[in-house]
């Protein structure tokens, strides 16, 4: 299978980087190819802890080319410190193994501040963004008025368009949100160095990945944050600003969907979500305290407390559906050990009766109840097993239970932090 989607199937924090880390192994090419630093994925590699938020999980490899695609909104500030933090920790970083495209957008200061302020402005209806100015940045992508990094490396077209847009920005800034106006000559010397220490990693990339893959090197589509944050088909407007699952690589990567060989989901044993917005199975009491301190459920971005819940079945089941996936992977099962009696949504109670599907507004997903039902829980310490006949009966139960619900394999099960704690369930993935 020389190309492999791993996309997240709840609200993002999945566990996404550890598997991702893992599946690079065997990849040749690592690919990110929407959202940007609001992704925080972590990988503890030899109990040593790392958090990428730009940089794809397969640096930590070495000889594995990583990518960020066109999809990406990338802050060249974040991007640097992230790169420099690596290197200082020995991990070579160039522009062999690091590749970033020239189509990719960029965030500047202006879109932090705009989104930071616009979550004031919206009040009672904040989202709860991470801050870092994706929003801004994809709305301005789509408004025709943002600047790639193409753009930001050639000194006429970055002076004119950069022009324009901060004429609008600034206005915005003084007029509708009461900040400081930014100084056009400061912005574009600041971003021009930038963008000039970037000049090495940055290519075609699309181009780069699509001949890879017809020399039959194994391709790893990276996701950040998850189906049920997807613009799209997530709980809008409670949502990130791209396509989060397989739907957004097409155009992210540049990559044929036709060359999309595999496709496979990440959820946790439980469920979590940063930010404000729908969540049926959310657990405000101390059962989302113990599942939140436990799972030490607090952002890798942004520090927040995560909001904890019982795993959703019907949300998991719709966001592997809609990606047409063929398989998922458990993550954080180790978490549950010690709750006498798990719970699971397996379906809504809605206006006139019951359902095993998503609804298709946020609002609904608003006034669902869940309908849980438990299992019994296990005691053991499992962060030690490695094969799926050496866990408890009850975790087996439960895991075989998740899958019967969701009704796809389950085809690993993560038990604990290190690239090393993992279950393999059934065949490879690649
Ligand atoms: P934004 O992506 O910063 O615009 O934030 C939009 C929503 O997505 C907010 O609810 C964030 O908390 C959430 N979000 C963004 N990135 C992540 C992530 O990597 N993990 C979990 N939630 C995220």
């Amino acid at each position: 299978m020389p190309s492999l989607s791993v996309f997240g199937a709840q609200w993002g924090d999945e566990g996404k980087g550890k598997l991702i880390d893992l599946l690079a192994q065997d990849a040749d090419y690592v690919v990110r190819y929407q959202g940007g630093a609001n992704a925080g994925h972590t990988v503890v590699v030899g109990g040593q802890k790392y958090v990428l938020h730009l940089v794809p999980s397969g640096i930590l490899h070495p000889a594995k080319v990583n990518v960020i695609g066109n999809g990406v909104a990338v802050d060249p500030i974040k991007l640097l410190e992230e790169i420099e933090g690596l290197r200082a920790r020995g991990i070579v970083v160039d522009g062999k193994n690091l590749r970033l495209s020239a189509g990719a957008h960029v965030i500047f200061e202006h879109h932090r501040l705009i989104d930071q302020c616009a979550e004031r402005w919206r009040g009672e209806g904040r989202i709860g963004t991470t801050g870092r100015g994706i929003g801004p940045c994809y709305a301005d992508k789509a408004a025709r008025t943002g600047l790639r990094v193409c753009d930001l490396l050639d000194p006429s077209t970055r002076r004119a368009r950069l022009r324009a847009a901060l004429a609008e920005k600034n206005e915005l800034l003084l007029q509708v949100h009461k900040e400081k106006a930014l100084d056009l000559e400061g912005q574009l010397d600041q971003y021009t160095a930038l963008a000039e220490r970037l000049r090495p990693l940055v290519g075609d990339t699309g181009k780069e990945v699509r001949a890879a893959y017809r020399a039959g090197k194994r391709i790893l589509f990276e996701g950040a944050q998850g189906a049920l944050l997807d613009i799209d088909a997530g709980t809008y407007p409670f949502v990130t600003s791209s396509n989060t699952g397989p739907d957004g690589i097409a155009a992210g990567a540049s990559f044929p969907p036709r060359q999309l060989d595999q496709i496979l989901g990440i959820a946790k044993a439980y469920c979590t979500r940063v930010g404000e917005g729908p969540f049926p199975s959310e657990q405000k009491n101390a059962i989302g305290d113990k599942i939140r301190e436990a799972g030490h459920e607090y952002g890798a971005t942004t520090g927040r407390p995560r909001r904890c819940g019982w795993f959703d079945a019907v949300a998991v089941r719709y966001a592997l559906d809609i990606a047409g996936a063929d398989g998922w992977i458990v993550t954080n099962l180790d978490v549950l050990t010690g709750f006498p009696e798990i719970r699971a949504a397996v379906r809504y109670r809605v206006a006139g009766g019951e359902t095993r599907d998503w609804p298709a507004e946020a609002s609904s997903v608003e006034r669902v109840e869940p309908v849980l039902t438990s299992r019994p829980g296990w005691t053991e310490d499992i962060t030690g097993v490695r094969r799926y006949e050496d866990l408890p009966a009850a975790a087996r139960a439960y895991v075989e239970w998740l899958e019967m619900e969701v009704g796809t394999p389950i085809r690993m099960l993560s038990v604990g932090p290190d690239r090393s704690q993992v279950i393999a369930r059934g065949l490879k993935p690649w």
